[in-house]
Formats: C-alpha cells, sequence, structure tokens
C-alpha cells in the first residue's frame, strides 16, 4: 500500500506522505505545501479536511459506526453510567471502581457555585436564552475559579492542575444548566444529594420542588443517562473543533468550553433539537399535513429545512437517532404518555427514506431528530434542549481540550485565499 501522493503542479513533482489511521482512514499529509510548492489547500466548512490525528472518538459515516475509544455507542448506551463514560473519553480506559468513587468525590467536593455568580444569574432578563446564559456563566466560572497558566513544557506537573480544572467544570456546569432551568420556573436555586450518583443528582437538581418530596423516577434517570452518553462526544463537529481552537491558543479548559457551548448554539448544529420540536408543533398545528412540509424542505426557494434530518458524517442512519427513537417510545409508553408528536415524526421519517430526495442525497434522521420527544416528556421546555446536548457534550469537549494540549498542538491558524482589492493608494 502507498504510503505516498504525488502532486505535479506548474511542471514540478511534490510526494506528500499519508497518514494512515488505526481504523484504515488515509489522510494527505500537506504541512509541506506552501513551503515546497507555494500552494495552501482550500476547503469551506472542512468537509475533507481533518484538523487533527485523535483518539477518542470514531466515526464511520457510511457505515454508521460510532465508538468512544473503541466502544460501540450501543455497548456504552446499553451498559454504562454517563460518569463511567466521561472518565472513558477523558482518560482513555473505563474507570476501575476506585477511580470511579475517587472521580465521584472529588467533584461532589467542588459541586458548588459562587453566590456572586449566582447573582450573576438572577440578573439576566427573563428572556434570555438558556444557551446564551450557560456560555456567559461557565466563562464567569474563570473569575471565580482563576487558572493558573499552564505551560506546555512541564505538562506532567500540570496534569494534577488539569485534573483539578476538570473535575471543577463537570462539578459546575451540571449546577449552572440546573439553575437555568430553575429560574425560568421560578424554583429556588438549590443543590442536589452529593450522596446520590451523578445523572441522579443532576436530575434531583433540575426536578425537586420545594415542599414536597422528591420521589426519584428510574425511567427518567435513565433516559437521561442514555441523552446524555449518546451525546457525550461526536469527534471534530463544529463545537469541538472550537474548543480545541479556542485552547490550542492557551486559553484556559472553562474559556474554551464557553466558547464550544456558543458554537452549539446554531441551529444547524446543536440547536437543532430545538428547532426539530418547534418543526413538528408546527406541523401539528398545520393539521399534521407532513408531505406539505416534506415539500417545502426539497423547495430551494423556500429557506425550510427538515430540522433533525441530514449529517456532515453520516451517510447512513446516525446510529443514536435509532437507539434515541427506541428509547422516545420506551419513555412515552413507561410514562404513560401518548405524544402525536412522535406519530409525526415517524410518518415524517418514512417518507423521507421513500423520497429520492433526501435518499439521493443520503439524508437521515440525526441525534436531533428525536431526542427532544424525550425532553419535552421529561418536562423539559424546549428553549433548554440544546442545554441538555451542552451538559452530555462536555466531557467529549473536555477530553478534545485535553488531547489538543497533551499533543502539544500547535495554535490553530488557517490560512486564506484573498479575493479582494488589489494595491490602492489613499487619495487626499
Ligand atoms: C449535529 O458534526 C457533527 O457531528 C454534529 C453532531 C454532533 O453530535 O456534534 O452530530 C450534532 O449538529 C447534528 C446536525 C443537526 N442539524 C440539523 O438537523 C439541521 C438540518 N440539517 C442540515 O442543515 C444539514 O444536513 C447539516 C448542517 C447537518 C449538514 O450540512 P452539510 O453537510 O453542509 O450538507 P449541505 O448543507 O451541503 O446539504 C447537502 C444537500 C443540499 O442540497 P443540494 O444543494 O445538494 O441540492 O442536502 C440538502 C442541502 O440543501 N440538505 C437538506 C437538509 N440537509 C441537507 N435539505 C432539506 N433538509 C435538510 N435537513
Amino acid at each position: 500500500m502507498s504510503d505516498k501522493a504525488k502532486l505535479i503542479f506548474e511542471g514540478k513533482e511534490h510526494l506528500f506522505d499519508v497518514v494512515r489511521g488505526s481504523e484504515s482512514e488515509k489522510a494527505l499529509d500537506v504541512s509541506s505545501l506552501r513551503s515546497d510548492l507555494d500552494l495552501i489547500t482550500i476547503d469551506p466548512g472542512f468537509k475533507n479536511t481533518g484538523s487533527c490525528k485523535s483518539a477518542i472518538t470514531f466515526l464511520d459515516g457510511e457505515k454508521g459506526i460510532l465508538r468512544y475509544r473503541g466502544y460501540s455507542i450501543e455497548d456504552l448506551a446499553k451498559n454504562a453510567d454517563f460518569l463511567q463514560v466521561a472518565f472513558l473519553l477523558i482518560y482513555g480506559e473505563l474507570p476501575t471502581n476506585e477511580e470511579y468513587v475517587k472521580f465521584l468525590n472529588d467533584i461532589n467536593e467542588n459541586a458548588i457555585v459562587d453566590e456572586d455568580l449566582r447573582k450573576i444569574l438572577e440578573n439576566f432578563p427573563k428572556s434570555a436564552h438558556p444557551m446564551g446564559i450557560l456560555s456567559s456563566l461557565t466563562s464567569a466560572l474563570i473569575a471565580f475559579n482563576p487558572e493558573k497558566k499552564m505551560s506546555l513544557k512541564n505538562i506532567e506537573d500540570d496534569r494534577e492542575y488539569m485534573y483539578n480544572s476538570i473535575v471543577k467544570l463537570l462539578a459546575k456546569i451540571p449546577i449552572l444548566v440546573a439553575w437555568v432551568h430553575r429560574r425560568r420556573k421560578g424554583l429556588p436555586l438549590n443543590y442536589g444529594d452529593y450522596n446520590a450518583g451523578y445523572v441522579e443528582n443532576i436530575t434531583k437538581m433540575m426536578f425537586q420542588v420545594p415542599n414536597q418530596d422528591y420521589v426519584e423516577n428510574k425511567t427518567v434517570i435513565n433516559a437521561m443517562n442514555k441523552l446524555l452518553i449518546l451525546h457525550a462526544d461526536h469527534e471534530q463537529n463544529c463545537s469541538t473543533s472550537t474548543v480545541r481552537i479556542v485552547g490550542s491558543s492557551e486559553a484556559s479548559l472553562f474559556a474554551s468550553v464557553s466558547a464550544g457551548i456558543s458554537a452549539l448554539w446554531g441551529r444547524l448544529h446543536g440547536g437543532a433539537n430545538q428547532a426539530v420540536l418547534e418543526m413538528l408543533e408546527a406541523i401539528k398545528n398545520d393539521g399534521g399535513d407532513t408531505k406539505k412540509y416534506m415539500s417545502k424542505a426539497k423547495d430551494k426557494s423556500d429557506p425550510f429545512r427538515l430540522m433533525g434530518f441530514g449529517h456532515r458524517v453520516y451517510k447512513n442512519f446516525d446510529p443514536r437517532a435509532k437507539i434515541i427513537k427506541v428509547a422516545a417510545h420506551e419513555v412515552l409508553k413507561d410514562l404513560g404518555i401518548d405524544d402525536p408528536i412522535l406519530d409525526i415524526a415517524k410518518s415524517l421519517e418514512q417518507e423521507a427514506l421513500n423520497d429520492p430526495y433526501f435518499t439521493q442525497r443520503k439524508l437521515y434522521p440525526n441525534v436531533d431528530f428525536y431526542s427532544g420527544i424525550i425532553y419535552k416528556a421529561l418536562k423539559i421546555p424546549k428553549e433548554m434542549f440544546t442545554v441538555m446536548f451542552a451538559l452530555g457534550r462536555v466531557p467529549g469537549w473536555i477530553a478534545h481540550w485535553r488531547e489538543m494540549r497533551m499533543n502539544n498542538d500547535p495554535i490553530g491558524r488557517p490560512r486564506q485565499v484573498y479575493v479582494g482589492s488589489t494595491h490602492r493608494t489613499f487619495k487626499t
């Protein structure tokens, strides 16, 4: 198998190294392109461009494969809990019992938020979108947890410091998420139960009501656990690439994750789960005419897109969508909810799977198509759906920030092709 590729340009030949990954993915190493041929590549949206080597998550878009550190998403969603998966993504191996207990204890020891941060939250306008609040508060965490400059040289000495930043973030983000949710519902901002598990504590913080006994609902816990695992990482997606490039300037973990939250907010990315539910509700309120909306999605003059469909990498079913679709059924049945929205979603899916416009473009349901149906059943408002996506994605963002720092990756600084005015003089 050749590990070289030849480019002939303006009469000059150039041999490139071909990099092969552990799953036989191939990449052209163009790091010498400018110096040798005075050429750069251009690839809007980086559809064909790898930004790094990574050992965290593997996707196969054609086969619909998703693995975290080699474990299939199906295995993990069925057998693991979210904190185990967070440890696996960040440190590369599933935690031993001792490691798990220490990780949870260290997180619980940091599970408190400065009172002044609570005041910042209470001063946001009620109309502020939860994702904007979460991104701001995550950045504000730096003010209350000043992070010393980590030098890349003695990363070993920083290992302990990096661990402390990681457990702090895993401890405080769920509190911010719960408080943003509770403030919207006019509930007091409280803490959960440090004797409970990580997801159990998150769920209690979000849903407990004053002066009422909080009864843990296993269906809700299992659904939250599964959804958080399914959202935990997805290699170099828009928001993770944002975390890596912000972190590559040696910005702190909190600042890098705050940037990732902002990138996830967009409706083409994590914001799609809220947009899907709004779309399904619009179809329901419009008499359930799915065919009308399918036509709109195919009409190039109509800005409407079938939200929750399509994916940059998956050109087959998003394996997460398959798992969430089954889970949506189970959760609605267990909670005794009959939601016509689920039927509308399944009709849209069936029509799309039989429509050449979608099949030719390989547009299948993605992770966002069914997730909102479960969040709605858990009584989470749709404005909070993308916040729930962010909560799940935090371990992935941490894992990539840590990998990028441990690998001593260079600061990200893409080139461009300039197409503006050529030189002109300023005339007085
Ligand atoms: C996430 O990258 C990740 O891993 C992301 C994510 C993660 O876990 O981090 O998986 C999470 O972001 C999932 C995606 C959520 N977004 C949506 O559901 C929004 C709707 N989908 C799209 O807008 C779109 O499919 C993207 C953004 C997801 C992917 O866009 P691409 O890869 O840039 O593809 P494209 O926009 O160039 O579309 C190719 C063709 C176009 O038609 P033609 O120009 O070829 O005629 O497919 C069409 C598009 O118009 N198309 C759609 C469509 N998605 C693509 N047409 C109708 N409805 C859609 N949803």
